[in-house]
């Protein structure tokens, strides 16, 4: 039965190749300081730095930049974007990246004016948000996350080696986002690809959890199939505006909190790939790429109805006289023969983690009681030992 819920999502997007512009309707609605927030150059490199300056000198804005977000955003970092922030009064965070510094946004934007903290509230404790937030804006140039539409922002602790996302309400989600497809186009390949399969993972975390007849379960098919079919056109050819396009707004709708309404959602591979994370400081996508199989081969018989329904509808496994098991079973195998054509990192010794890692990383694993099986510790350090 589907779930009761409340569902509103208040960020405002703009989509296409023209979607810049749009920063022209959005900068007036906020005040005269923006801090211009981004990772290590890249926008510098393929130009859009220089576009997005040029809008906000035309509209008369003082900047203050803010450079540097790293992937997998740090706790050092964040309280150095609060301190520009509080220093210059910002009146709106432009972040122009990844999901890291979209995240990172989110994050400075609830601690700036925080009292205690942030590390301590938002990430360990876990509060809500009871001070000033800064607004966000998001232009969006790695697709992946889905924080252009979400409350999401993950941020790493290295010395307490724990990496972990606060999903943060409505009022924090960015308050616009602008979604050009074609600046995706300069990413690297492995990122490219760690970002096809964070999306992938974000549904399947959300698929394969209960067992009900859930309109979700149908959006989320759809997705999937959208996603595997550009994702192979985009291998081939990284700047087919209808592939990468596909793709960008499929990502979105992966985690913009729509298909979890009504539905139990698991997110176990998330927090283990967190916690491997939080070890080798690997690319997102690739964590959970090395843990999926592992994990779901193991989970399988927990919900093999589910399984079975997602090697028919999504991979299209005939399943004529074949047991449950062995229908499930050929499904993950066609996930399996699709990364391997993407090129996914398919164990964690390549992402740096090795043996003598494995019981902190399952310390460091947030357990989760949504998916088909509640895992104990034990059996997160046998998924870890069959992800080497
Ligand atoms: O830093 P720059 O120089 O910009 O380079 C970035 C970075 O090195 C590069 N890049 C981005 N756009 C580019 C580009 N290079 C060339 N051309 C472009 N157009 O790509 C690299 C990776 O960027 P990053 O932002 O780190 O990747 P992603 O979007 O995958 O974000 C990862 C972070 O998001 C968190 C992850 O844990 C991780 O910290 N997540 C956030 C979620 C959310 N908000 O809901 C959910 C996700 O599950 C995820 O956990
Ligand atoms: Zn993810």
């Amino acid at each position: 039965m589907l779930g009761n819920f409340k569902y509103s999502n208040p960020t405002k997007i703009y989509f296409g190749e023209d979607s810049l512009q749009f920063l022209n309707e959005e900068l007036p609605k906020y005040g005269q300081n923006i801090m211009l927030t981004y990772g290590g150059g890249s926008i510098k490199k393929n130009g859009i730095y220089d576009k997005v300056v040029e809008i906000l000198t035309a509209n008369g804005k003082t900047v203050f930049e803010d450079a540097g977000v790293m992937p997998n955003p740090t706790v050092e970092k964040l309280y150095e974007g609060c301190k520009i922030a509080k220093e210059n009064n910002v009146d709106l965070i432009l972040a122009v990246g990844g999901g890291s510094v979209c995240d990172y946004a989110k994050a400075v934007s609830v601690s700036t004016y925080c009292e205690e903290e942030p590390w301590d509230k938002y990430y360990l404790r876990m509060e809500d948000v009871d001070n000033k937030i800064i607004p966000v804006g998001c232009v969006l140039t790695m697709v992946g996350t889905g924080s252009e539409m979400n409350g999401g922002a993950v941020i790493t602790n290295h010395e307490q080696k724990l990496k972990i996302g606060h999903v943060f309400g409505d009022n924090v989600f960015p308050k616009f986002s602008i979604l050009n497809p074609v600046y995706t186009y300069t990413l690297p390949e492995y990122q490219m690809v760690a970002g096809f399969y964070d999306i992938m993972n974000h549904i399947t975390e959300q698929y394969f959890s209960g067992e009900d007849d859930n309109t979700s379960d149908y959006i989320m098919e759809g997705l999937m199939k959208s996603l595997i079919h550009s994702s192979r056109i985009a291998i081939k050819n990284p700047k087919d505006y209808e592939a990468r396009s596909n793709i960008m707004w499929t990502a979105t709708w992966a985690l913009n909190t729509l298909v979890a309404m009504g539905k139990s959602t698991d997110w176990m591979v998330h927090m283990i790939g967190q916690s491997v994370g939080a070890y080798t400081d690997a690319t997102h996508g690739m964590t959970l790429a090395a843990i999926s199989l592992p994990y779901y081969r193991y989970i399988m018989p927990y919900g093999l109805a589910k399984f079975k329904r997602f090697a028919v509808n999504v991979w299209n496994v005939n399943p004529e006289n074949k047991t449950d098991e062995e229908i499930a079973a050929e499904g993950l195998n066609a996930m399996e023969a699709w990364m391997n054509e993407l090129g996914l990192v398919m164990n964690i010794t390549d992402l740096g983690a090795t043996e003598d890692m494995i019981e902190s990383i399952a310390n460091g694993t947030f357990i989760m009681p949504g998916g088909y099986k509640v895992l104990t510790h034990e059996e997160i350090v046998d998924i870890l030992k069959n992800s080497l």
